[in-house]
């Protein structure tokens, strides 16, 4: 066997597996994507998935054979879990799939654990694969939705196997398929370096809001504070925000701060600060909302700017602790989602708005013509 042409199992397709398995297929690899969600199922071969090109090249693999979806594992050279835990059950996802995994791995098989996994998280999995004859890597990815296929392909990426053999093996299958530059290390640096690097930006994003906090507090503007500290050439503060949200910020500086409880003061921090920023978020607008009648558009509900991804959204959350607040009086618009779902379209939700609130830093949001005479409150500071 070569790890360079072998069969390989996916375990998950969701937003990391799907386009994990495709490009194993597209480098030649037998694929075989295990999901157990029939729903996703279906939705892989017949909706259109949040990118684009990912959505014709899964068709035309499927259809060619490349890549077989089925509701779980198979026997395979080479096995990549990409499921997903919570900030509060980071393990019984990894534990199934791991024994399920274990159940039908021929001799000899590599089993790489492309999802985040707590310090240690690794081990655990050989320990439910329950076998001697495997080799068990660590292949965190960097990816981010919306972009995951290029990023996928063309980011550096950190290997690190229980083994030296182990990291060999992970490294020779990866490289140059899975991220462009391979860095081979041991399991435990691998799981602390994709936690540290999800929880520094967590941080910084903390950092962005305090500063935009200050500024509002001593009657600066903060877009304007912020550009200006930012042509200093070391200081490079983000955006501020309605906090961090998403899959992964979160719980991942939970697993970090939970890891290491003593040490991690600075992430504790930045993670209830985060936390407690939808909150002041909504007390800003509700304050402002409170000396105008009539309507008040929230803009953007999405994770992130410019994707159709909602997940975990603190945005979303400031709608929902505004929508409390304000009965009757909030009206939501996001373009990467459309209408429905509660939400109506952009130019509906603005028109004669007496408050218009954005909250995520779409870009169609930086040249939208808003209603004369409304009041503004740019979060993100996508307009200045
Ligand atoms: N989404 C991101 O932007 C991103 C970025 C970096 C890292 N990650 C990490 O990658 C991992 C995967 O994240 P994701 O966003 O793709 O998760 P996801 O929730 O989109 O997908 C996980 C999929 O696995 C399936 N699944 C769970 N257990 C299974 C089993 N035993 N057999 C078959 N299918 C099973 C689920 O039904 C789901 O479709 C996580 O650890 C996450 O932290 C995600």
């Amino acid at each position: 066997m070569t790890e360079r042409t072998s069969s390989a199992c996916v375990v998950g397709l969701g937003t990391v597996g799907l386009p994990t398995a495709a490009l194993l297929a597209q480098a030649g690899h037998a694929v075989c994507g295990a999901e157990r969600d029939p729903a996703r199922r279906a939705a892989i071969v017949h909706d259109d998935l949040v990118e684009p090109e990912l959505t014709g090249i899964v068709r035309a693999l499927v259809a060619s054979g490349a890549l077989a979806i089925a509701d779980a594992p198979a026997p395979a050279d080479v096995y990549v879990i990409a499921v997903s835990g919570t900030a509060t059950d980071p393990w019984s996802a990894l534990e199934a799939a791991s024994r399920q995994v274990g159940a039908v791995a021929p001799p000899g098989a590599l089993v790489l654990v492309e999802s985040t996994v707590p310090v240690g998280g690794t081990a655990r999995v050989a320990g439910w694969l329950g076998r001697d004859d495997l080799d068990v890597a660590h292949v965190p990815e960097r990816g981010t939705p919306g972009a995951m296929l290029s990023e996928l392909r063309h980011l550096p990426r950190v290997v690190g196997g229980l083994t030296p053999q182990a990291t060999a093996r992970a490294v020779a299958f990866v490289d140059g398929v899975l991220g462009d530059t391979v860095q081979p290390t041991d399991a435990t640096s691998s799981e602390l370096c994709k936690l540290v690097e999800n929880a520094a930006r967590d941080v910084a994003v903390a950092l962005a809001d305090e500063v935009a906090s200050i500024a509002e507090a001593v009657g600066a503007d903060a877009a304007t504070v912020m550009r200006l500290a930012n042509q200093h050439p070391r200081v490079d503060l983000l955006r501020p925000g309605t906090g961090a949200g998403g899959p992964c910020l979160p719980k991942d500086t939970h697993w970090l701060v939970d890891g290491a409880p003593t040490q991690a003061v600075l992430f504790r921090t930045a993670r209830a600060r985060n936390e407690a920023r939808p909150a002041a978020v909504a007390d800003r607008v509700v304050a402002l909302a409170a000396e105008v009648d009539g309507p008040v558009a929230c803009l953007g509900v999405t994770y992130k700017p410019d994707v159709a991804d909602a997940r975990g959204s603190t945005a979303a959350e400031v709608v929902r602790q505004l929508q409390a607040r304000l009965p009757g009086r909030v009206r939501v618009a996001d373009p990467w989602l459309g209408a429905g779902d509660g939400r109506v379209g952009v130019a509906e939700a603005i028109d004669g708005a007496a408050v218009v609130v954005i909250l995520v830093a779409h870009t169609a949001f930086a040249t939208l013509a808003l209603p004369a005479g409304a009041v503004i409150v740019d979060v993100p500071g996508v307009r200045a």
